[in-house]
């Protein structure tokens, strides 16, 4: 039949070009990266590669032991076959140790751009206890993250917030009816309201009575969970705030058991009272896990996500090498959006792909070892059997279903 007048209906994409699923690859990665080009071509929104950090030691999976330069020179080819899979709004991020930092800073410089750079963000994965602790020099406790976007003028960061431990110790004063009238406001010490909440005349009865660490827990408690009540007065930077603002202060120091507001449009409210500003707790307070916490943007140094105690997540153990949950979740969660597609050229135990699919991600994964049959199919297979209760499970709300494809190469 001549293809100008075949009807639309039968005119099919060629098999190969079709998207594939979720894909296990074993073999391989410069291999596999090449085989899965035709279908994901542009479609890679996130990579994260975890590769030997050639720390010298040899694992029972795998050999962690090349020079400098034959490092280099296996991983070159191996990055420059992900800027073709690469969305043009992707990214790139990269896990490595003290051992080839500068090699992979200098190597990802050159395959990805300089210009391209979006951080290099510190990992702290351990306390200064156990064997590192006898290294000469100072102990080495973190690993860090190399990211880089495709074009970093298209790459779009998607806010992330850490929990702040406690309470920050400005926010020390309560205010009774933050929806009254602001002339109205009545202003007391925060633990001589939690105390007379608790039942107890002063903070110091409360103390005596509960013990100080109770007291000091309850007080934490009870802050969170009336945020909008507490509050903090911070001095404005005159010189940084406009005219309009600058007026209201002015007004407020010649006048200082006054509250001035200033409403603003799109903006929260410039409330002043003695020429400071009053800043509500309840704007830095988030429902995190279930529970309130207080939450600030997230800085390129992780000091919060424990790589202790991760042994037995996703049921395999794939030790020294395994990472939390929590970090790839964190680099997916700023870089993706559901349904995207996240690669991992190098990955061990499933971690990558465990994680994507719990955050509703499709998935690439490629390993060469034989721990792919062994520790991270079966681990996949958990997830998706709704079985896997460990890492992530419990803040996605994920309960299971989904497929994978496993290629062998
Ligand atoms: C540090 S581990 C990754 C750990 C992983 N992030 C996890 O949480 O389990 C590095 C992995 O890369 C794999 N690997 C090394 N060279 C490879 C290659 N050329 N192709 C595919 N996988 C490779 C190793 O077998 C090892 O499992």
């Amino acid at each position: 039949m001549d293809p100008r007048t075949a009807p639309a209906a039968r005119v099919k994409k060629p098999r190969a070009l079709r998207e594939p699923g979720n894909l296990l690859v074993h073999g391989d990665n410069l291999a596999a990266l090449a085989k899965v080009r035709p279908q994901l071509e542009g479609k890679i929104r996130c990579v994260y590669l975890d590769p030997p950090f050639n720390t010298g030691r040899s694992f029972a999976q795998y050999n962690d032991s090349l020079d400098a330069d034959e490092w280099v020179r296996m991983m070159r080819p191996r990055l420059e076959a992900l800027v073709p899979l690469l969305a043009d709004d992707g990214a790139v991020f990269a896990e490595i140790d003290d051992t080839q930092l500068a090699h992979l800073a200098l190597l990802m410089d050159e395959v990805f751009g300089a210009k391209n750079r979006i951080s290099t963000i510190t990992v702290v994965r351990s306390a200064t206890t156990g064997h590192k602790a006898i290294n000469a020099g100072p102990v080495h406790v973190s690993d860090f993250i190399l990211a880089y976007a495709k074009d970093k003028k298209r790459w779009r960061y998607r806010p992330q917030v850490r929990v702040r431990e406690g309470l920050d110790p400005a926010y020390g004063t309560w205010l009774d009816d933050p929806d009254g009238t602001p002339a109205r406001w009545k202003f007391r010490p925060l633990r001589s309201a939690i105390a007379e909440q608790l039942g107890y005349a002063s903070p110091r009865a409360a103390a005596a009575g509960l013990g100080r660490e109770a007291f000091d827990r309850l007080l934490v408690d009870r802050a969170l969970a009336s945020a909008r009540n507490v509050v903090r007065f911070a001095q404005p930077r005159y010189e940084a705030i406009g005219r309009a603002a600058q007026k209201v202060v002015d007004q407020s120091r010649a006048a200082p058991e006054r509250v001035f507001v200033l409403d603003r449009e799109g903006r929260p409210a410039f409330i002043v009272r003695g020429g400071n500003r009053i800043l509500f707790l309840g704007d830095k307070v988030r429902i995190v896990g279930g529970r309130p916490a207080i939450v600030e943007p997230l800085t390129n140094v992780w000091t919060d996500v424990p790589f202790q105690g991760i042994a037995r997540e996703g049921g395999v153990v794939f030790t020294r090498n395994k990472k939390p949950e929590r970090l790839v979740a964190r680099v997916i969660a700023m870089s993706t959006d559901p349904g995207d597609w996240v690669l991992d050229p190098f990955l061990g135990s499933g971690t990558t792909a465990a994680v994507a699919h719990k955050m509703g991600r499709k998935w690439v994964g490629i390993e060469s070892g034989d721990h792919l049959t062994t520790l991270a199919t079966p681990r996949l297979e958990r997830v998706i059997a709704g079985e896997d209760m460990t890492g992530i499970t419990h803040e996605t709300g994920f309960a299971g279903g989904g497929t994978f494809d496993l290629v062998t190469l």
